[in-house]
């Protein structure tokens, strides 16, 4: 009597992919990052932080270096931190910031966001960062790697190890991480009441439950419409605010794995250039923001898609459940749960990781080991 044993089937859980897996435990990265953050008051404690609390109350200035899907992250953390705690954030890709002399005083808090801890550019980033005399935080996936070693401090995400070179789950749990940053900062700097604090952290207790609400209930329609666009040789994502870093992550998504061409734009600039691209059948995806939440941001996006669907796109929407307005728009909608504007990235994103794997099986492309890419750039 023999077993079969398929090492490589095992540790993919039963999944047909390391990605498929990774997808699905986008829920668990989110709840496990924010383990152990908050003592018995609900005040936040980062406790891998060995930078004082007086550091942090001086921070004037915050910038983000990262690359890929770190750098979207960033992007996130920067809609969130300015709007919690009134400081400029800026983000940059790694590889620009050393090269252009970047502005860096002894209160500008740099956060350096890598999933592997050992891209290049990155560490290039924060080595230059701490030898003009500013102090950086690393957030990062993987504990002792040496990104954190060279940091002054470090908020690990706690995603678990990351094996599909398209990174998934650790983009939600970065996004977690500079929530919590944002927070603390807030908290430090005393610009949002504890309640506040204390409310926000329980909106993001319960993201992961609306996660697996999209990977439970919307899986069936985005593997259909990714059928139905295996020929598509473009595609378009626009999204607005936070909406604006999902959409470039989604498009980067199907570039990777599904060798797609694919570009996010910020939906304003539209009708500054993209809309000409766009002819009949194009693939158009816009993300929807919340209509309850800032009523501006839901009517101009919603302006964007009936723009593009009037030149005869073909629309995907991803949307709030409920929001009835996306209806004459769109030509598929995939839905996610009601949930604040600000912490929206952390469902949106995920029907379009599920989309980009999709389209990637279907083109029977190495969904984990995607041509020409490698999951940690060690070189500059
Ligand atoms: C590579 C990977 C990307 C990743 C980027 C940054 O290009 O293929 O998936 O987003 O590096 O990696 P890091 O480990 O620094 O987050």
């Amino acid at each position: 009597f023999t077993v079969d044993w398929d090492a490589s089937a095992a540790e993919k859980g039963g999944w047909d992919s390391y990605m498929d897996k990774e997808i699905h435990e986008d829920p668990a990265a989110v709840s496990e990052t924010l383990l152990g953050r908050f003592d018995a008051k609900g005040t936040l404690n980062l406790d891998e932080v060995h930078i004082d609390e007086d550091v942090f109350r001086q921070v004037d200035k915050i910038i983000v270096v990262a690359c890929g899907t770190a750098s979207y992250a960033g992007l996130v953390a920067k809609y969130a931190i300015e709007h919690w705690v009134r400081i400029p954030v800026e983000v940059e890709l790694a590889h620009e910031f050393r090269y252009r002399d970047p502005i860096l005083t002894p209160r500008t808090l740099v956060v350096a966001i890598s999933q592997s801890g050992e891209t290049m550019d990155t560490l290039m980033a924060l080595r230059h960062a701490r030898e003009q005399g500013s102090r950086v935080l690393a957030i990062c996936n993987t504990q002792g790697s040496t990104i954190p070693r060279e940091s002054d401090a470090v908020l690990y995400t706690h995603a678990g190890p990351e094996i599909a070179v398209a990174s998934t789950k650790a983009f939600v749990a970065q996004i977690v991480a500079a929530y919590l940053l944002g927070l603390y900062l807030a908290q430090v700097k005393g610009t949002m009441f504890r309640d506040e604090i204390r409310h926000i952290v329980t909106d993001l207790k319960a993201m992961p439950e609306k996660i697996q609400w999209v990977l439970d209930t919307q899986a069936d329609t985005i593997a259909k419409t990714a059928k139905q666009m295996l020929n598509a040789h473009s595609f378009i994502f626009l999204g607005r605010h936070v909406g604006y870093p999902v959409a470039l992550e989604g498009a980067l998504k199907l570039k990777e794995i599904a060798y797609t061409f694919s570009e996010g734009f910020a939906a304003g600039e539209l009708k500054h250039g993209p809309i000409a691209l766009v002819d009949a059948g194009e693939p158009v995806v816009c993300i929807i923001p919340s209509p309850r939440g800032r009523a501006v941001l839901h009517s101009k996006m919603l302006s964007s898609i009936e723009e593009v669907k009037a030149r005869g796109a073909f629309t995907i929407a991803v949307a709030e459940e409920g929001d009835e307005s996306v209806a004459n728009y769109a030509d598929v909608t995939f839905w996610r749960p009601q949930c604040p504007t600000l912490l929206s990235p952390l469902v949106d994103v995920v029907p379009l990781q599920l989309f980009a794997m999709d389209m990637s099986v279907l083109k029977k492309n190495d969904v984990d080991k995607p041509r020409n890419l490698a999951k940690s750039v060690t070189v500059e």
